[in-house]
């Protein structure tokens, strides 16, 4: 599985990026609020950093606006994609900008169905969110299992971003569930890889390591 990060938190993208596990970022316009910052500058900030797909989120409401601000966003770098969000206008402007190359990751996902017709419209990427869907009482753990089947009996080749992750437990539902990549906030990347255990077994081998020298 693919690991990103889902922020527009430049340093926190730096040090991520430098422990050599980082795949790829994912942005939202909430997430690019949050940092006080401007899309553009912020995600040709992130190109410099990290070799590989950075999602840029559209927020124009019609095709014709998608069209003409995905193609924008996919003019600053290589690696970015358009990212838009689930509707009938998201899935006219998919079509298009995906004939032109340009990669869509189609965004608030809460459905197999709603995934399929992505897959359709040419989305490079859907992005199934976990965390809301468990938010409101429905399982999202679920909803990604069924997607990851639907698309694995056709050989869709559109990948499956696990978004919306709370936790590290739902790292290994996506993981579980086949997911191709799961977009990750930064506060559970570093809560991955701590396990008491794993602090109180250094803290042991040290001190025998001292007392071996003794
Ligand atoms: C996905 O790309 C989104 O940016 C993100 O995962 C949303 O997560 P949230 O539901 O925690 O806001």
């Amino acid at each position: 599985m693919k690991i990103f990060i889902d922020t527009a938190n430049i340093k926190m993208i730096e040090e991520i990026n430098s422990w050599g596990i980082l795949d790829g970022v994912t942005t939202n316009p909430s997430l690019i609020a949050k940092e006080g910052t401007d899309l553009k500058k912020c995600v040709s900030q992130i190109a410099k950093i990290v070799d590989g797909p950075i999602s840029a989120e559209a927020i124009s409401l019609t095709a014709p606006e998608m069209i003409k601000e995905g193609r924008e966003l996919a003019k600053i770098h290589e690696n970015i994609n358009v990212k838009l969000p689930m509707c009938i206008e998201s899935l006219k402007a998919t079509k298009v900008l995906s004939s032109e190359g340009i990669d869509v990751n189609m965004t608030l996902i809460f459905s197999p169905q709603q995934a399929i017709l992505a897959s359709k419209s040419g989305a490079r990427y859907v992005s199934p969110f976990i965390g809301r869907l468990d938010d409101i009482g429905q399982s999202g753990s679920d909803m990604l299992i069924q997607t990851v089947m639907a698309f694995r009996n056709y050989d869709i080749d559109t990948e499956i971003i696990a978004a919306s992750i709370r936790h590290p437990m739902h790292v290994i539902e996506a993981a579980i569930a086949g997911a191709d990549i799961a977009t990750i906030p930064y506060d559970i990347l570093k809560k991955m890889v701590s396990h008491p255990k794993t602090d109180e077994g250094i803290q042991l081998f040290l001190k025998d390591h001292e007392k071996s020298k003794k």
